[in-house]
């Protein structure tokens, strides 16, 4: 199950870096014959395919976009190549963390699925379950069909050949929640889980439900009514993307959250020399992703996964 998610992580085609990585997952300590023993779960996935060298520019004039500029000049001796761990490859890890956590929850019935809802200008309209969720993994892009799989890919792969990239937004629903799962305040699901979506690199925004649409609706448009439903509660709709009090109302827990463009373009852009102290340009040579978004769908299913795992072990049942 950890490969099969690992798998989900991987650039593929020309909508993903070139760069090709096993990504094999060495269960260190803590499994024995397929099943955890009560050890700690310690898990090693190595680096093999690096290439330090396209990254010693940006000591001297660093990417905009990316973590370079801050970096250098709070952590003198940071580490540039492969972009020290401002990479996407923690993600990696998180990945595999998230794909042992997944087995957990799912055994009280949690089910947590994600897939693109946009990528540059291509948005998918429908109204998705969380079978289409599912679903997308049969797709590059993660998309939930085949025309708007082929759609995405072409809009990565045209903002590629340009020496260009492109962002999008990723889905999540989890489901089989029970009404008052999460904390509260600080700690309350949605808080917990917008900071746990924060934390994957390149996210710049997390909407629950309706999200920055309940700013023009009505209380009587955007409240979720009530009802039994052979004697469960339910709600009507499920505007509030399934969270009410940082508590779950019953609804699927639904988030979106929004990937920029990758910050590492064949353009050349503006920056700062830091050697010389000029301004200065800067074009970036290496292997990187056109678009992060396709990877990011399984990373932020582990964080999901993770997070909620978090709230039970913390009580927050
Ligand atoms: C799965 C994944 C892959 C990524 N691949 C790249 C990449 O190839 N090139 C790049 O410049 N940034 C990539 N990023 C994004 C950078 O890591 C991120 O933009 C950078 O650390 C700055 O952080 P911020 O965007 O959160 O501010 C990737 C992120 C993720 C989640």
């Amino acid at each position: 199950m950890i490969a099969a998610e690992m798998a989900l992580r991987k650039p593929t085609g020309k909508i993903g870096t070139p760069r090709r990585e096993k990504d094999e997952v060495e269960l260190v300590q803590g499994v024995t014959d397929g099943r955890a023993d009560g050890r700690p779960i310690l898990i090693r996935i190595a680096n093999g395919d690096t290439d330090g060298s396209k990254y010693m520019k940006f000591y001297d004039t660093p990417r905009p976009g990316h973590a370079d500029l801050p970096a250098l000049l709070k952590f003198p001796d940071h580490d540039l190549r492969g972009s020290g761990q401002f990479s996407g490859r923690l993600t990696a890890a998180i990945v595999a963390a998230g794909a042992i956590t997944k087995q957990v929850i799912a055994r009280d019935g949690i089910q947590v699925d994600a897939f693109t809802r946009s990528v540059g200008d291509v948005a998918d309209t429908d109204i998705r379950t969380q079978a289409d969720a599912r679903n997308s993994r049969g797709f590059a892009t993660r998309a939930c069909d085949a025309v708007l799989d082929d759609r995405m890919r072409a809009c990565i792969e045209s903002a590629g050949s340009e020496g260009d990239s492109v962002g999008g937004v990723v889905e999540c629903v989890i489901t089989g929640l029970p009404i008052g799962f999460g904390g509260i305040w600080f700690d309350a699901l949605d808080a917990e889980l917008a900071k746990a979506m924060f934390g994957i690199p390149a996210c710049k925004g997390v909407e629950f439900g309706d999200g920055f649409g309940l700013g023009t609706m009505r209380g009587s448009e955007s409240n979720d009514g009530y009802r039994f439903d052979d004697g469960r509660i339910v709600t009507e709709s499920n505007h509030l993307g399934g969270i009410v009090g940082g508590m779950c109302d019953g609804a699927p827990v639904v988030f979106r959250t929004v990937f920029k463009a990758t910050p590492s373009i064949g353009k050349p852009q503006d920056t700062v020399n830091l050697r010389t102290e000029e301004n200065d340009t800067v074009e970036v040579t290496g292997r990187h992703d056109p678009c992060i978004v396709p990877r990011a769908v399984a990373v932020v299913e582990a964080m999901a996964a993770l997070t909620v795992a978090d709230q039970i072990a913390r009580g927050y049942r």
